[in-house]
């Protein structure tokens, strides 16, 4: 969702900054622009410096075509640039960022939402010709009313009157050795290199050039200099900051090879469940220590109810948690989307742990989710991807899950490895209360047997294939399955419906006979996941039913089960694992098929369309 990117450093800005907008594609957007500041030798002197801008509606490729056939923005050294997703206004080239005041010396790019724009607007009154309808653009005249010679304060100022979220760079013809950064709900990360600094919604643009990142706080100023960055706080105290080192590397966040970075993280996980994982049990014992809880074994023990908060794909992973918890720990444990929790009056107190769950670390709704539960007084633990992210900060401790850079909009790896990590801590919990070593082992063996397992799945990715050739003309799907595997049926029909564009639903299977049932016939295909576990015989009963109405059935099956294959011709095997490690194993096929039927069908995979990758509005 909208990004931002900024440099100012020795090097020609703009294809940093081009690259940089590129690597968040991935958000999600609709236009992108770009400004660059150039300060030109004539006969030994600088001339006053050259502010440029250049905007486009849709791809990349299109500013980047603009760029060239204007031979504009070449030579500067400073400059901010952005993705734009629409939420005020418009998919128009006006309402692309950057936007500028009435001079045409200020740029601005914003991420977020200013609330009272209208109430702005209405003060700013008819003297600020405004180009956009966007929020944004406000930003940039109530910065230039405020503007006298210091644009670190007249940003400062401004914000004093805007309500809502942002994230945003601001640069000036006058001020040719300077960005002044600032953020509040919406994040931003400042790279630093030699002589030169890196701005950015999250930290995949800057990973070619440095892993030496600043992450600025909610209202926090950067007045980013080419060798400095003093960062105050809204009322212009300094406030110290720390340089973090990045563990992820920038081949992570390259296609290498795959047609698109989705099918790229669906063959990423073998690898990077093993990182969930590892140095975080103990297989003699049959228990897991995962650090980041930080809680006394008291403070554990005393424990009454787990709240699992998430969006998306991560709350189905956040499903599968609360299975592990209660079996293993016999913790009473509920799951909610975030945007349901944080005004629904959750209960919860200081006898509850609360798991926000979330790849980005930043969506807008698990956030504010987190928030109330703390104001609430409950033990607050993320469950998250991307280093230093707010989520990840907010919490009073938690677990990265270690997935690596995840680019394609589309969750994959990092469903996987929630999973992982929420099994570790129900075990952790388990160990403490009901769960023997024995019971502990072998589940820790099926966890770390799961990378291999997966890796047989995925070589028999043709097969699945050749299912999806089948079938990518159909326009509804539903998926059923049981138990643990009902959360892995949701997921497996999200993943269908966002990049293939095909509806799809998916029920528990004891649901069919109350409602969807009516929809079946020989066009409407069902996926049933139907693997060896205490269920298996009621999914078989929903399986026949479904045949009896003529519907085509795609069955998930454990390896071996000959019955399956007699009543069905696709059959998706996979290998045998424990109940509770199913959702690790039986996601994999049903992320690939979702894959081939989108890729199959032209589907622009990796962005699918009116999808962000990281939601930061509510
Ligand atoms: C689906 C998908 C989304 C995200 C959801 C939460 O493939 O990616 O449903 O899972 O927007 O995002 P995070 O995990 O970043 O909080």
């Amino acid at each position: 969702m909208c990004g931002i990117v900024g440099y100012i450093g020795k090097q020609p800005a703009l294809p940093i900054l081009l690259q940089g907008l590129r690597r968040l594609e991935y958000r999600g957007y609709d236009s992108a622009g770009v400004a660059i500041l150039e300060s030109r030798k004539q006969n030994l002197e600088y001339s006053s410096p050259v502010l440029e801008r250049v905007r486009s509606v849709g791809r990349i490729d299109a500013l980047d075509e603009r760029v060239r056939q204007g031979g504009k923005l070449t030579g500067g050294t400073l400059g901010i640039a952005h993705t734009r997703w629409a939420t005020h206004g418009w998919i128009t080239e006006e309402n692309a960022h950057p936007h500028t005041d009435c001079t045409g010396d200020l740029m601005l790019v914003h991420n977020g939402i200013i609330e009272n724009y209208r109430e702005i607007r209405a003060r700013l009154g008819e003297r600020h010709a405004l180009q956009s309808k966007t929020d944004s653009e406000i930003l940039a005249h109530l910065i230039e009313t405020h503007y006298k010679g210091d644009l670190r304060a007249a940003v400062s100022s401004a914000l004093q009157h805007a309500c809502g979220t942002y994230g945003l760079a601001v640069m000036h013809r006058a001020h040719p050795d300077e960005i002044v950064a600032a953020r509040l709900g919406s994040p931003l990360v400042i790279g630093v290199g030699d002589g030169e600094h890196f701005i950015a919604s999250d930290a995949t643009p800057m990973l070619p050039y440095t892993k030496r990142v600043i992450f600025l706080n909610d209202g926090e100023i950067a007045t980013v200099f080419r060798d400095r960055l003093p960062v105050v706080n809204l009322k212009s105290a300094i406030v110290d900051k720390h340089i973090e080192e990045l563990d992820w590397n920038d081949e992570q966040a390259q296609k290498q090879g795959y047609p698109h970075f989705m099918l790229k993280e669906i063959f990423d996980q073998p690898t990077v469940l093993k990182d969930a994982i590892r140095g975080r049990f103990n297989m003699e014992e049959g228990a897991a220590h995962l650090g980041g809880l930080n809680m006394s074994e008291d403070e554990m023990r005393a424990v009454k109810r787990v709240s699992l908060i998430a969006c998306g794909t991560a709350s189905y992973a956040a499903m599968v948690g609360k299975y592990a918890f209660e079996r293993l720990a016999g913790i009473p444990a509920e799951i909610d989307v975030g945007s349901e929790f944080r005004y629904r009056d959750p209960i919860v107190d200081q006898h509850t742990l609360v798991f926000a769950v979330s790849q980005s670390g930043e969506t807008a709704d698990t956030l504010a989710a987190l928030r109330e539960a703390k104001r609430k007084g409950a033990y607050v633990r993320g469950i998250v991807n991307v280093i230093g992210s707010t989520i990840a900060r907010e919490s009073d401790g938690g677990t990265y899950i270690h997935a690596g850079p995840e680019i394609a909009v589309a969750s994959t790896k990092a469903y996987t490895n929630m999973v992982a990590v929420l099994l570790l801590y129900a075990l952790q919990f388990g160990r403490l209360r009901r769960v023997t070593v024995a019971t502990g082992q072998r589940l820790l063996q099926a966890i770390t047997k799961a990378p291999g397992q997966i890796e047989t799945i995925l070589s028999r990715g043709g097969d699945i294939e050749r299912i999806a050739q089948k079938y990518k003309g159909i326009e509804h799907a539903l998926y059923l399955g049981r138990g643990i595997n009902f959360p892995v049926a949701l997921e497996g029909s999200l993943k269908l419906k966002e990049i293939s564009y095909i509806h799809s639903e998916a029920y528990p299977g004891g649901e069919m006979k109350h409602g969807p049932i009516a929809l079946l016939s020989k066009n409407f295909p069902v996926v049933a996941i139907a693997t060896q576990d205490q269920m298996y015989s009621k999914m078989c009963s929903n399986i026949e039913e479904i045949r009896s109405r003529r519907a085509p059935v795609i069955i998930v099956a454990t390896e071996g089960d000959v019955w399956a294959r007699e009543l069905s011709e696709d059959v998706i095997y996979v290998p045998p694992t424990m109940e509770l490690t199913a959702p690790l194993i039986n996601t994999i096929p049903l992320q690939l098929l979702a894959y081939y039927m989108a890729a199959l069908l032209g589907r622009d995979v990796d962005r699918p369309r009116n999808l962000a990758k990281s939601v930061t509005v509510e």
